[in-house]
């Protein structure tokens, strides 16, 4: 569904070259839950940036579907970022005015879409999350593991193929954290693929697929229940 192929990131400071990832190929398959683990530094933020076509590899080459990210405009980027891609990042982003359900349906108004035909659909994915009491309230009233829910319910309306997670439990304590990580395991069980970056292994292992990355390269790639490659 998605592929990487010997995709980099350089970026230059100056006269320097930081090789923030290097010559990595990957095949993201439909129904996965990638955790793509590893230490700080290790690319792991650069990789998601890049499968979400949030950023452009300078070499190497990403097609999801079959279709290739490069050589294609900023626009059409978006596009296709938009009708593939949802993005869940450490600290929720949400927009501290809006309630939790106008929150949610933000992606789809920004799309043209009228808020009456936004509102229960906004409401049945937060329901899907467990939030189903908190509709009306604002970024505010709710607990760090409540805004989260919040942004995951933001990130899935759309039915994007794919649900990314930046360190999405960066945030929490850990009791709330294995709330998320069981609402993720839960959305991917009903069929929603999700790529989820980690520094921890406790959190990788809610994965159906570990791949490591060290020093910008993917160093083990292990399917859970199946066998190393
Ligand atoms: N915009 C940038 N300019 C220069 N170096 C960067 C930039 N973004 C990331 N890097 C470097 O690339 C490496 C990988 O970064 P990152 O993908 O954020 O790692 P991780 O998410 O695993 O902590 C780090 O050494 C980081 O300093
Ligand atoms: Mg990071």
């Amino acid at each position: 569904m998605i592929e990487l192929r010997n995709a980099g990131k350089m970026y230059r400071q100056g006269a320097r070259e930081i090789y923030a990832l290097r010559d990595v190929s990957l095949v993201i398959k439909k129904g996965e839950f990638l955790s793509i683990m590893g230490p700080s530094g290790s690319g792991k933020s650069t990789l998601l940036n890049l499968i979400g076509g949030l950023d452009q590899p300078t070499s190497g080459e990403i097609f999801i579907d079959s279709t290739p990210l490069h050589g294609i405009s900023d626009n059409e980027l978006t596009l296709i970022r938009r009708r593939n891609v949802g993005f869940v990042f450490q600290f929720f982003n949400l927009l501290p005015l809006l309630t939790a359900a106008e929150n949610v349906g933000l992606p789809l108004l920004l799309d043209g879409e009228s808020f009456s035909l936004v509102k229960p659909k906004a409401e049945s994915i937060l329901r899907k999350v467990g939030l189903g009491e908190r509709i009306d309230h604002r970024p505010e009233q709710l607990s760090g593991g409540e805004m989260q829910r919040v942004a995951i319910a933001r990130a899935i309306i759309g039915n994007p193929a794919v649900l990314l997670a930046d360190e999405p439990t960066g945030n929490l304590d850990s009791h709330t954290s294995e709330e998320i990580f069981l609402l993720l395991k839960s959305l991917n069980e009903q069929g929603q693929t999700i790529v989820m970056v980690t520094h921890d292994p406790k959190a990788a292992a809610y994965g159906t697929r570990i791949v490591t990355l060290k020093d910008g390269t993917t160093s083990q790639d292990i399917s859970i229940g199946g066998e190393e490659s």
